[in-house]
């Protein structure tokens, strides 16, 4: 996608074959800085710091993650060591653990002689699917929103951020909406701030105005409200791990979006690229669950009036917090989940 008129991936390997780039998400969206990763060690650094987040991105990261590997070791024990820390990473996501059981039964394959070279191909390769599956999927979510679409402006609520910057280009929820856009729809979008780190109202809001899509961030108890007033036609959601029943696992809150698009008859719908399901999964309760740092509940981080990044309190220095990272959305609340393969109702999942 573009950033002032200039196309980005997310992440790239650099022409000396021995680093790749990223952009730096925690910077966002008052600075665009990209930052070079040029060891498996920074890059499993920038997944566990969110540098590099959003489901397909950190498989994507995590696959270039092996290659940087194999610049310093080539042998299976090596291979394993680094696998192993890099899908300890981050819990949820199954594109992580995808990625790397991918790159790992790849490489394994082969001679240790063979493993470099072939690695960062493989790498480049789980990467270009992606941007080939996201956008497959914007076609599928486009025709979802031109079927429901009226005269009027079209209303589309979305929660965290599976945008291009969740992805490694498109987005997932985010690429019907891009799409809808071009062609020419009349489409607002409403932004869930998603606390605590608040990945709706730094990430989305700031890809969505890049792109010059129509958007209002809202506080994440808004959106029940806002359904209730007639004022959602449709949320979309990512996903972080799909289970085989159709169970969606996303960002924390959710659940709750789901609960009152359901009670409010608005179609929820999640999209998804293929590495997000996890066929092995019966169902979402087995997911295991990130719980992060209580100081990302603790603390909010923002731009002062002269400009400087501040970090601010805003619960009692004695007071405990606890941050569960995700949440599950049972599939019963699920309208249809949106992949490169087509649309599915969740009880269907199974046969696309
Ligand atoms: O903790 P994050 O920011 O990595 O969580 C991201 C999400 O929950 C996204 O909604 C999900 O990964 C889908 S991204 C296409």
């Amino acid at each position: 996608m573009f950033v002032n008129n200039t196309h980005y991936r997310t992440i790239w390997p650099n022409p000396s074959g021995s680093s790749v780039s990223i952009i730096d998400q925690t910077k966002l969206p008052f600075c665009f800085e990209i930052v070079q990763i040029d060891s498996v060690e920074k890059m499993i650094y920038a997944i566990s710091f969110m540098q590099v987040r959003g489901a397909p991105l950190i498989g994507a990261a995590a696959a270039y993650g092996i290659a940087l590997a194999m610049l310093n070791r080539v042998d299976d024990d090596y291979l394993l060591l680094v696998a192993k820390q890099l899908i300890a990473s981050r819990p949820t996501a199954v594109n992580l653990a995808w990625a790397v059981n991918r790159m790992v039964a790849h490489l394994s394959a082969l001679s240790p002689a063979e493993r470099l070279h072939a690695a960062w191909q493989e790498a480049a390769k789980i990467a270009d699917e992606d941007v080939q599956q996201n956008q497959t999927i914007g076609q599928h979510g486009l025709k979802l929103i031109q079927q429901a679409h009226q005269k009027n402006t079209f209303h589309i609520l979305t929660h965290c951020n599976a945008g291009w910057l969740a992805t490694v280009d498109f987005g997932t929820a985010l690429s019907p909406i891009y799409a809808a856009h071009d062609a020419g729809l009349a489409i607002h979008v409403w932004v869930d701030e998603t606390r605590p780190r608040n990945q709706g109202a730094s990430l989305t809001a700031w890809e969505l105005g890049q792109h010059g899509v129509p958007h209002t961030v809202i506080s994440d108890n808004a959106g029940g409200h806002l359904m209730q007033q007639g004022q959602v036609d449709m949320v979309i959601v990512g996903a972080d791990r799909v289970a085989a029943n159709g169970d969606v696992c996303n960002k924390i809150g959710t659940y709750l979006k789901a609960l009152a698009a359901h009670d409010n008859r608005i179609p929820f719908y999640a999209a998804v690229p293929s590495p997000t399901i996890d066929a092995n999964l019966a169902h979402g309760g087995d997911i295991e669950i990130e719980e992060r740092h209580q100081n990302e509940v603790a603390y909010i981080q923002g731009h002062a009036a002269d400009g400087s990044l501040q970090t601010i309190r805003v619960m009692p220095a004695e007071s405990k917090a606890a941050n569960p990272a995700f949440d599950v959305t049972p599939a019963r609340l699920v309208t249809g989940i949106i992949t490169e393969k087509g649309v599915f109702a969740p009880s269907n999942l199974a046969q696309g």
